[in-house]
């Protein structure tokens, strides 16, 4: 008897880089994922369907057995805790630096520091690490704008070309982690449907390295 799987990805580019590592497992969407307004897809393996989230819920999914198995940026798992599932593989892809950034040349804060991210776990820990005292503002995105509207002294993002600090007048600071894309699997998923998970990830491994 075949074990129906379901595994959850992010759309964008993350999608675009993970499909193809996917085929290499033999598992193909039906129709174009990224054209869709659907969330859910069948794909050429009957039993195998692919959900399509943002990107902060997919450890959700993955930890709840909502979905077996998923991708998620090393970013999510830092800030959503990977308990109840197991990160068997670095998929290398979507790779970019979490960092702290403020604005060009100016001088470091005395005291306090306002800190704008939607990282709020990692900037606590962060900052906390190093005893420095900080009081973190959550924001949803756009983190560049808020020390040139003075929300706050400094960020906590994903910097990748450094286009988008350079474009409003940032600069990198701190490295906090490298971060890249991971498979994730469910950990009772593992135990219970070992065979089609290990053989997906055995297929991946081998396309990644
Ligand atoms: C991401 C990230 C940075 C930027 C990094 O933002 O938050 O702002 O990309 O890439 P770069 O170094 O190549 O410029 P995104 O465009 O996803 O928007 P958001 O932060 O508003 O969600
Ligand atoms: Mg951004």
């Amino acid at each position: 008897m075949s074990q129906e799987l379901t595994i959850a990805l992010t759309k964008g580019r993350i999608l675009e880089e993970t499909l193809p590592l996917l085929a290499v497992a033999g598992i193909e969407p039906l129709e174009d994922m990224n054209k869709s307004r659907k969330l859910i897809f069948e794909t050429n393996q009957p039993d195998v369907r692919l959900l399509l989230l943002r990107g902060a819920d997919v450890t959700t999914y993955v930890q709840f057995g909502a979905a077996d198995m998923g991708v998620s940026g090393k970013d999510m798992l830092m800030e959503n805790g990977a308990e109840g599932l197991y990160e068997p593989l670095d998929l290398k892809i979507a790779r970019c630096k979490l960092m702290t950034a403020a604005i060009c040349n100016q001088p470091p804060v005395q005291g306090r520091l306002r800190v704008a991210t939607k990282y709020v776990n990692i900037a606590r820990q962060y900052y906390a690490s190093r005893g420095q005292q900080a009081d973190i503002i959550k924001l949803y995105g756009a983190m560049e704008l808020a020390p040139i509207m003075a929300l706050a002294d400094e960020i906590v993002d994903i910097v990748d070309t450094g286009n988008t600090l350079r474009a409003n007048g940032l600069e990198p600071r701190e490295f906090i982690a490298d971060i890249s894309s991971r498979l994730i699997v469910n950990k009772a998923s593992m135990k219970m449907k070992h065979v089609p998970i290990q053989r997906i990830i055995d297929a991946i491994e081998s396309a990644v390295n």
